[in-house]
């Protein structure tokens, strides 16, 4: 068998991992492709967890709002591949939409209610129940015993956990911390989409979110939201949104909080870019 190896349909994953099973930890990292540095730290960490790690690669249709959003997000899977190849005996599942949504398949239903209004939620309305449909059917073709999210999805790791005590799923949910290229910019597969000036000027995101941790209770958070406008007001970049927010409930505050969050999102070159950073 080559590595990684690579299944398709449900029914063949299914079978390799009941076969190698034995009362194995599964680990699954899921995916949607355009792998790089922050999806490998994961892979890495599955591997020390779990005696086998699963991978999905698996653009999912669901959770793009936006048709040319969904039609530019970046394919690579022989890059993909490559990547993986050099950290082990990764098992990749790479199916079609119709083996992830066959037809009569009922989709979860879960009330998010207010963790997935805000920003991601505001900005990509229906983005977190499209996440949840897919993540669930994940849990339930893999049964993982670990699932591993970066933490650049402050807001989807959120939703994923509420997703797993909600419907009593029985897997730990592993967050990740960011990965940064040597400029700042969080690790992300849309960042295949910008140029190299346009990388450069990304870098604003993280400077502007280490200032904010700098001011952090020395100003006031409407002091800090202006500051960070300013910011990346004065940079080539155009902001989406910058919430300051309570880490459970995900809502902006007034006052500061213990674990006090801060989330961004700005469009660089029209490619749509997030980031976070706990501020106190
Ligand atoms: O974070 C992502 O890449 C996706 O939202 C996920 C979790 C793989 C679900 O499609």
């Amino acid at each position: 068998m080559t590595i990684p190896s690579v299944f398709t349909k449900v029914d063949s994953l299914q079978r390799v991992l009941h076969a190698r099973n034995d009362n194995k930890k599964i680990a699954l990292v899921p995916t949607m492709g355009a792998l790089h540095h922050g999806h490998m730290e994961l892979v890495r960490r599955a591997f020390e967890l779990a005696d086998l790690v699963v991978v999905s690669i698996f653009i999912n249709p669901k959770q793009f709002n936006k048709e040319e959003d969904l039609e530019k997000y970046p394919k690579m899977l022989e890059k993909d591949l490559e990547l993986l190849r050099k950290e082990g005996d990764v098992i990749v599942f790479n199916p079609e939409v119709s083996e992830i949504y066959p037809k009569n398949y009922e989709a979860m239903k879960l009330d998010l209610g207010p963790i997935a209004t805000t920003m991601e939620g505001e900005f990509r309305p229906g983005h977190f129940d499209g996440v949840v449909m897919v993540v669930n059917r994940l849990f339930e073709i893999v049964l993982p015993d670990y699932a591993l999210f970066g933490l650049k999805d402050f807001q989807q790791l959120t939703v994923i956990n509420k997703l797993v005590k909600d419907k009593n799923i029985s897997v730990e949910i592993i967050g990740i911390e960011t990965v940064r290229e040597t400029s700042g910019l969080a690790s992300s597969s849309r960042n295949y989409r910008l140029s190299a000036d346009q990388m450069e000027d990304a870098a604003v995101i993280y400077k502007a979110l280490q200032t904010a941790k700098n001011e952090a209770e020395k100003s006031s958070i409407a002091e800090l939201k202006l500051l960070v406008e300013n910011m990346i007001g004065s940079s080539p970049l155009e902001l989406e949104y910058f919430e300051i927010v309570d880490p459970v409930s995900l809502q902006s505050i007034d006052n500061w909080v213990e674990n006090t969050q801060a989330c961004i999102a700005c469009i660089c070159g029209g490619v749509r870019l997030i980031d976070n950073i706990q501020l106190t």
